[in-house]
């Protein structure tokens, strides 16, 4: 026994669950026995006080979670920092446990109003005093962790939880005697989980499974070498005993209705201070600007999630509310993360969304040097489709090419600074690359309500649509084809074999005729049942007016690819006359270019089918370059492909039957996207007809 060791509890005399903030509570309401909670509460009583001295403190009506001492604040030595409680019901507990605080001589810190932080419930010491790790995601606020730094002098380690059942670090990690660590890493995330693993040696760590989690394994009192805690498994307590901790089961299901266990019903109140140890704090923060149509166009909704998504945490230090409907409106929030790494990491994602300023940073873009051909720094900036602005010597300069997943390179010629956009492979030594997320801005338009729903393509919600919208997105795909084609300009489509098997080859071949597309890309599948279709009427093998399977047929795209190597290439066979319909056939007739990408699965392959894959991305890339917009027609790979050649500003029309192909292209969330769900067969045959409707008198067909 070590009886300088001392805990605070309190009597369950007006515990009972009488409301819900977390979800052990939920259908809990009043459904625990007083008498098993106080015959319960008395057992794990008994056996600390075996093990240590307990003090109590006076329980309180109206605050039936009081009995949970581990939230009453966070102990160091001869200070403590008061719990704030996020949720109300709990607030009233707060003076009470100030005042036993002060009674008993403790300095007492009290964070600032609207800072929540739930004491030892969210913040635990290492057992050799070494750290505290400190937990936040749903109850404590990841800025209160600085404030711990700097009361009591510690190295603060940020943990983020994400599983609301373990909504406080306590009911998932239980720093052990001897560095040990009984924890479940479910309930963190990978940021967190790769934290722990620096700190503690693998031999130390005692992961537990979900069953013992759920019974609050974790929850656990350690003192020297024993471990009191609700219940373990088998395996558990066996793990446990080959590091030489002897288990000690006490039931505490009455509490477990409630969110809560062993550790939850305690709070150590001697917490030696080691001297030689100093604050040390992680986390950092940055303020930033955001301005633009914030509310209606969901940009502040959208920058705030982005920074809880990605383990940061969020103050509005103001918000100036644009009150016309064409003002615009701006806020400053500060933003705060972990860690430098994950502060980048947010940063560079509300730098991809735009609109986002941050005014401290009037600073350079970071430079390293490309050390090896086709090899970018490790630490290099990745770009979206959106234009970007990188600032050099004290100067913005617009990057060239731009696309996604590239690094930025930078070249000085005698006539200034150049940015280009490029892929991994093409980076040469001489080059350097931009890192880290300093010195870098993507202009996104932020247009207004009214200009927006101008847009013929107003599909702000880059939305999926399915058979009731398929009309409507005809209209206007067929309206703005025409435009595009009136005006001269360019459209692109790539499309796979479905097109073709689904019935859509005569539409796709009238348009490329009537001049509304620039360039095809595809691959081989498309040309060959195209062609297989064109010389033998058969889509792999179906007879396509009659819709069945042609005896033998499954040989005859084989001997339409055959057919094509004799004469050595599509154009040779058109001109042969050996094929004088379908897709390919326009597209040789009315020159307008093809790129046939190969693929692991392709028979044959044409003899126009670009087997160098790097030679096929670099032949995509060029045909899409000054498109305004591209039809994707049931291709995954060569839409997808296409999509992340694609800057922003260029309209996407994706259609295809699965509709997680659709969302994913939709998900570049460029408003310009589109994503139609329905038969490719059937969108290109409502096209046709749509483009004949909008035949008038007053233009003439190029027919
Ligand atoms: N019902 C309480 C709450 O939700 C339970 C607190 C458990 N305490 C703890 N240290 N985990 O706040």
């Amino acid at each position: 026994m070590t009886p300088r060791i001392k805990f605070l509890m309190c009597a369950p005399d007006h515990y009972d669950v009488d409301y819900v903030i977390n979800p052990w509570m939920e259908g809990n309401i009043h459904k625990s026995s007083r008498d098993r909670a106080v015959e319960q509460w008395q057992g794990l009583h008994h056996i600390i006080k075996e093990h240590a001295i307990v003090d109590l403190v006076q329980p309180q009506k109206g605050v039936p979670d009081m009995v949970f001492t581990a939230n009453a604040g966070l102990v160091l030595g001869k200070n403590v920092v008061l719990s704030r409680f996020l949720h109300k019901e709990r607030q009233g507990e707060e003076p009470f446990f100030k005042a036993w605080f002060e009674e008993n001589g403790y300095t007492v810190y009290e964070l600032p109003k609207d800072l929540p932080f739930e004491g030892a419930g969210d913040a635990l010491l290492d057992r050799e005093g070494r750290w505290l790790w400190a937990g936040y995601g749903f109850r404590s606020e990841l800025d209160s962790h600085p404030y711990l730094a700097k009361w009591l002098d510690i190295e603060v380690l940020s943990l983020r939880l994400i599983d609301d059942r373990f909504y406080h670090l306590d009911t998932c990690f239980c720093p052990l005697a001897n560095g040990y660590l009984l924890y479940y890493p479910g309930a963190f995330d990978s940021y967190s989980n790769r934290l722990i693993e620096m700190r503690v040696a693998a031999e130390k760590r005692i992961p537990i499974e979900e069953a013992d989690a759920v019974n609050f394994a974790c929850n656990a009192v350690n003192i020297d070498h024993i471990v009191v805690m609700n219940k373990a498994s088998d395996s558990l307590k066996a793990r446990l005993g080959e590091v030489g901790f002897q288990v000690i089961e006490t039931p505490l299901t009455e509490f477990l209705k409630a969110g809560g266990a062993a550790k939850c019903l305690t709070l150590r109140t001697t917490e030696p201070v080691r001297e030689e140890l100093h604050a040390n704090v992680y986390v950092e923060s940055r303020i930033l600007k955001i301005e633009g149509h914030l509310l209606d166009s969901g940009l502040i909704n959208r920058a705030l999630d982005l920074i809880v998504d990605n383990g940061g945490s969020f103050q509005v230090l103001n918000f100036s509310l644009g009150e016309q409907r064409q003002s615009t409106s701006a806020a400053e929030v500060k933003v705060s993360a972990p860690s430098h790494e994950v502060m980048e990491s947010i940063l560079s994602h509300l730098i991809d969304l735009g609109a986002v300023d941050l005014p401290q940073d009037e600073r350079d873009a970071k430079l390293e040097p490309v050390e090896k051909n086709g090899v970018a720094p490790d630490d290099f900036y990745v770009t979206t489709i959106y234009p970007t602005e990188v600032r050099i010597s004290g100067e913005w300069v617009q990057v060239q090419n731009q696309r996604m997943d590239g690094a930025i390179a930078i070249t000085r010629t005698p006539q200034g600074i150049v940015a280009k956009c490029k892929l991994l492979r093409d980076l040469e030594v001489g080059e350097e690359v931009v890192v880290d997320v300093l010195g870098i801005r993507t202009i996104r338009k932020t247009e207004s309500r009214e200009k927006r729903n101008a847009e013929e393509f107003s599909f702000m919600s880059a939305g999926v649509s399915s058979e009731r919208r398929v009309e409507l997105v005809v209209e206007q795909v067929a309206w703005e084809l025409r435009k595009i084609r009136d005006a001269g300009g360019k459209v692109v489509v790539t499309a796979g074999p479905v097109v073709i098997h689904t019935g859509g080859g005569e539409h796709l071949s009238r348009l490329i005729r009537e001049g509304y597309v620039q360039a095809l890309l595809g691959g081989n599948a498309i040309a060959v049942h195209d062609i297989e279709q064109s010389m033998l009427g058969t889509s792999l093998g179906v007879d396509m007016k009659r819709g069945v399977a042609v005896r033998g047929g499954h040989r005859h795209h084989l001997k339409a690819i055959n057919t094509i190597r004799r004469y050595g290439s599509i154009a040779k066979a058109v001109e042969a006359g050996i094929i004088n319909s379908g897709i390919m056939y326009e597209c040789v007739k009315n020159d307008v270019p093809f790129v046939l990408a190969g693929s692991i699965r392709d028979d044959g392959p044409l003899p126009d089918t670009q087997m160098d894959l790097i030679k096929a991305q670099v032949e995509y890339a060029k045909h899409i370059r000054g498109a305004e917009m591209i039809l994707m027609l049931s291709s995954m790979l060569h839409s997808i492909g296409v999509g992340n050649m694609t800057p922003a500003g260029v309209k996407m029309v994706c259609v295809d039957i699965n509709p997680a192909v659709v969302t994913k292209l939709s998900d570049r969330g460029s408003i310009e996207s589109v994503g139609v769900v329905t038969d490719v067969g059937l969108f290109l045959s409502l096209l046709v007809q749509q483009l004949d409707k909008l035949t008038s008198p007053y233009v003439t067909k190029a027919r």
